[in-house]
């Protein structure tokens, strides 16, 4: 009989449950939870899932992301294992060099003024990604105070808010593409657009993000004004799956953002089950205790449906679904 650690390069768990692994806190089982430890085991995890035909599902730090109930047929690649952050050992490596050399021990890092970079693989969290920043006096991502996930699916749909997005300080990613090769894509080849990083069908797996320097005491006042704001305006403590909808474009919607729409159609509080649309910000579905998918994926078409019908505005979703036969 095969075993998990003959069908796969990296480790990995038959009928794995997702919903604790999300955000959102609902969803059903993946058929296999592969879980690489170093960028060259994601690689390779991605390379045995298409051998097998399977188009492997990136599960990062599990935010932005509803699981739908039941099983998940095929394989689900989790990156909590890959939360390396690494200084460039010297200016004048190129940031490919970064990435391959980063991780020797033996060479001290150049002083942060020199090289101001740090090189993340794709399952660091964007809160240890602030907390380096916080520590180090570095300036450019302040704003990510709070936001849940990982690096690498921030990379891949260009996390941001209102005036900033990750690719403003990224100055290369490593791909893996569908053929399980390496690919390195710098920052001007590269074409990120709102909410999206036009990755195609390749994976993240490491980033170089390129900082400014600043006083440690002013970094960490910014970074702690972010948070602040966060949770003034953000159901941040209640499990959810962040912004549920992209901002449309204000042409076609008077100017109103998503939140804005959703709240003026008079939906913050409506429920199905134990799903529901936060109170504080009716871009936020937030799981009010044992929600299922079933649940918050109904009461998502719901406000969408809403939305278009009351003010003719067809909300495109940011948040993905994994449902069963879509790979998402
Ligand atoms: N507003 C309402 N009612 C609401 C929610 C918001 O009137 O229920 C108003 C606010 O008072 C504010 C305006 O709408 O005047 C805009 O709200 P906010 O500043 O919260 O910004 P947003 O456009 O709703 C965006 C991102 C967030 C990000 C924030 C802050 C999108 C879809 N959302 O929200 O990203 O945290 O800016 O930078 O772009 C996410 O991607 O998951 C996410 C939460």
């Amino acid at each position: 009989m095969s075993t998990a650690r003959t069908l796969w390069p990296c480790a990995a768990l038959p009928n794995a449950p997702l919903a604790g692994l999300t955000n959102m806190k609902v969803g059903g089982a993946a058929e296999w939870l592969l879980e690489p430890a170093t960028p060259e085991e994601l690689r390779d995890a991605v390379g045995a899932a298409r051998e097998r035909g399977m188009v492997p599902r990136i599960l990062g730090g599990g935010a932005n992301l509803v699981v739908a109930d039941g099983v998940l047929p095929g394989v689900v690649i989790g990156t909590s294992r890959m939360n390396m952050i690494m200084r460039p050992q010297a200016p004048d490596h190129g940031a490919t060099e970064a990435l391959d050399q980063g991780l020797d021990a033996r060479v001290a890092p150049s002083p942060i003024a020199e090289d101001p970079r740090l090189a993340c693989w794709a399952g660091v969290t964007m809160v240890g990604l602030v907390n380096r920043m916080r520590r180090l006096g570095l300036t450019g991502l302040e704003m990510l105070a709070g936001v849940p996930g990982h690096i690498g699916g921030g990379v891949a749909m260009n996390a941001g808010g209102r005036g900033w997005e990750v690719w403003s300080a990224v100055e290369l990613v490593r791909l893996i593409d569908p053929d399980g090769t390496f690919r390195d894509l710098p920052r001007e080849e590269a074409s990120p657009s709102y909410r999206n990083g036009n990755l195609g069908e390749a994976v993240v797996a490491g980033v170089v993000l390129r900082f400014g320097t600043g006083s440690v005491k002013e970094v960490g006042e910014r970074i702690n004004e972010y948070m602040r704001a966060k949770n003034a305006t953000q159901p941040v403590t209640a499990a959810s799956a962040g912004c549920v909808f992209k901002n449309p474009d204000p042409d076609a919607s008077g100017g109103l953002s998503a939140g804005q729409l959703v709240d003026a159609c008079g939906l913050k509080g409506r429920r199905i089950g134990a799903a529901e649309v936060s109170e504080r910000h009716a871009n936020f579905i937030v799981n009010a205790g044992g929600a299922t998918a079933t649940e918050v994926l109904a009461l998502m078409d719901l406000v969408r449906d809403e939305v278009a019908s009351q003010r003719g505005v067809e909300l495109e979703f940011e948040v993905k679904r994994w449902l069963p036969g879509a790979a998402g």
